[in-house]
């Protein structure tokens, strides 16, 4: 039987990409994402390349959503063998108009939608005594601050608290919590001129990475496939950094 995974946000970008590479390692895979023509169209494609595919629905940001999505997709198909937690967005508000509602929509959806979909998994990842999470962090919040975007860089400091206080409850239970926090990575988030680097701006990040490029969408999808993976079977708690060399350079 097929191994089962639900990915947030799995539309575009990382998670479309994450929804690809676990249908080519054979997994059944639920997209979920509030974008409902671009997720349909992954799992269309999915199932057109001779893969198992289903797209739901799914705002992180409402509990009864998530709950009636996951609830779904156990009672037809059992417990899920991992869940990528990847929505995710990244606005710039400058610090006068982070307002609390800003700061709110932002934790709702990076940080506090992440335990939404994880909360209602659990139970059957722990009747089987197996389970994986993965997170999406990412360098803002594991080793930078990122100016006008302080809620994300807050938010995304939290995901990895969630990954390692999640991994240390869930361990005896045979559930393993990792995470990924990417560099820059060629996605409509990176690519927008309002909210972050823009093309421009990309390219001339991309000068100042070691491996001399951003990276793309499948590098960052390859390694959360590997944490969920077996080959990972004795990693928990960890947030790797997946940036092409960017925080450990000398710039
Ligand atoms: N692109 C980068 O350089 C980069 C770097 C570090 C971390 N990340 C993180 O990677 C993850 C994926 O981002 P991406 O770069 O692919 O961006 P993206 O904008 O291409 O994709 C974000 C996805 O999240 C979905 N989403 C947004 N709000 C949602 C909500 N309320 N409910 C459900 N889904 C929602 C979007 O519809 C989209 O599918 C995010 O968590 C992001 O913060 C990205």
């Amino acid at each position: 039987m097929k191994p089962n995974v639900l990915i947030t946000g799995g539309g575009i970008g990382i998670g479309r990409a994450s929804a690809f590479a676990f249908a080519r390692a054979g997994y059944r895979v639920f997209v979920t994402d509030v974008l409902a023509e671009a997720g349909e169209a992954v799992a269309a494609q999915i199932r057109a390349e001779g893969g198992e595919a289903a797209f739901h629905a799914l705002d992180v940001r409402a509990t009864d959503q998530a709950e009636a999505v996951l609830a779904g997709v156990q009672a037809e198909h059992g417990a899920l063998d991992c869940v990528v937690a990847n929505a995710g967005i990244a606005h710039r508000v400058p610090l006068p108009a982070l307002s609390d509602a800003k700061w709110d929509e932002t934790f709702e959806i990076d940080l506090k939608g992440m335990l939404r979909v994880i909360r209602p998994a659990l139970p059957g990842m722990q009747a089987r005594g197996r389970g994986a999470i993965v997170c999406i962090s990412s360098i803002m919040g594991i080793a930078y601050g990122w100016d006008q975007h302080v809620a994300y860089s807050a938010a995304k400091a939290g995901v990895i608290g969630l990954i390692r206080g999640l991994a240390v409850e869930l361990a005896a239970s045979g559930i393993r919590v990792n995470g990924v926090a990417p560099g820059y990575i060629r996605t409509a988030q990176l690519l927008s001129d309002e909210h972050s680097l823009g093309a421009a701006g990309a390219a001339t990040a991309g000068a100042n990475i070691p491996m001399g490029r951003i990276g793309e969408p499948e590098e960052i999808a390859d390694v959360v496939l590997f944490l969920a993976s077996t080959a990972a079977r004795y990693m928990t708690g960890q947030t790797v950094v997946v940036d092409g060399g960017l925080l450990v350079g000398r710039y």
